[in-house]
């Protein structure tokens, strides 16, 4: 039996949670679910939207499955997600983007994991005024050799342990000399150690064009935090938007797996919201859990439903009959 922390989140995170869960108790794991709180729910109802109590449950399970959380616009409001990044020192976030048979895009043989730098970069939240009249900003990034170091570790070893061939580097190191210039000698000192491994560095705006162009170039993908961000919703275009994309928050002793979409205020409450996406996360939470026949099993039911294309949410398929329950249910039954 595991333990792991639920947080179904905001906006289309419970309908889409609700569908995952159902999901992931029909594979054949065996989870108990703590269902705990946090976003714009959770402070509407206690008024924090980090409680206590959840951060108190994640401290315990040391495995969290959580939806979307709704970031509150204006000054002073953090985001829970960076929150609970920083928190628990998930340093890696890996949102793998793999082309489907049944979804039909531009390419079809995409297959690029981004391996995102978690903690640092222009994410840290060292933003403020300049001035009173508010007319002058700054923002600092924080990159360190340590953190530069374990994140191109973990690209490396997940390269070794995936099967990859090869690990590209994006920075801007040519503009942004000492943040960027640490993070790229670090990738080439780690680069070094791994002979097997192809290494290969791309300045990330170059790079975004090589990816529209040729995808297929590109296999682990290394980069800084904002990067890893604003790339990974460039590949999830690739391979068929963002209802399709896991991503998975690693630390050293905790994990947090969950979608790389938001929470999609425009959709909500109209049963069309992707589930695949956070289901993607439940299978990559069953193989960290070492549940790899659940998550294998899980992994299939998805690809069966998704490449039917009958079953399925508009965004897959604009004459769909189906939404977001019929498509969670099919999964179900699509179980072996
Ligand atoms: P978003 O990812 O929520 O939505 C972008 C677009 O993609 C929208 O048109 C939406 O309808 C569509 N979309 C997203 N997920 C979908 C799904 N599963 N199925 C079908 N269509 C889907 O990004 P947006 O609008 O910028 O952010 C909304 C809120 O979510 C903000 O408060 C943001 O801070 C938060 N957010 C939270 C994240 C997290 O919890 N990890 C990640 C990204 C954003
Ligand atoms: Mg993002």
């Amino acid at each position: 039996m595991h333990n792991v922390t639920l947080i179904k989140g905001d906006g289309i995170g419970p309908s889409i949670m609700d569908a995952a869960v159902a999901v992931i108790n029909a594979s054949g794991a065996k989870i108990h679910w703590h269902e705990a709180d946090a976003g714009m729910s959770a402070y509407e109802r206690t008024g924090t939207p980090l409680p206590d109590a959840t951060m108190e449950s994640i401290a315990q399970t040391r495995v969290a499955f959580k939806g979307p959380l709704t970031t509150m616009v204006g000054e002073g409001f953090r985001s829970i997600n960076v929150e609970l990044r920083k928190q628990y020192d998930l340093y890696a976030n890996v949102r793998p983007a793999k082309s489907w048979k049944g979804v039909k895009t531009r390419y079809d043989d995409v297959d690029i994991v981004i391996v995102r730098e978690n903690t640092e970069g222009l994410y840290v939240g060292l933003e403020h005024y300049l001035t009173p009249a508010k007319d002058i900003a700054e923002s600092l990034a924080v990159v360190t050799k340590a953190g530069s170091e374990r994140i191109v570790e973990y690209a490396f070893k997940y390269a070794i342990d995936n099967n990859r061939k090869k690990v590209t580097v994006c920075h801007k190191a040519n503009i942004l000399k000492y943040t960027q210039g640490l993070f790229l000698r670090a990738a080439r000192e780690v680069a070094a150690k791994y002979p097997d491994i192809e290494f290969d560095e791309k300045i990330v705006d170059a790079a975004c064009m090589h990816m529209v162009m040729k995808p297929e170039q590109f296999d682990v993908v290394v980069t800084t935090n904002m990067f890893g961000d604003i790339l990974s919703d460039l590949t999830a275009g690739l391979v068929g938007g963002l209802g399709l994309i896991p991503g998975a928050n690693i630390g050293a002793d905790a994990a947090l797996f969950e979608a790389v979409h938001g929470s999609a205020p425009d959709i909500v409450g109209k049963n069309i919201a992707n589930p695949t996406a956070v289901m993607m996360g439940g299978v990559m939470m069953l193989n960290h859990l070492g549940e790899h026949e659940a998550a294998t099993r899980m992994l299939n039911a998805i690809e069966k439903v998704v490449n039917g294309g009958v079953y399925v949410t508009p965004d897959l398929n604009p004459d769909t009959k189906y939404g977001t329950q019929e498509m969670g249910q099919a999964i179900v039954d699509a179980m072996e």
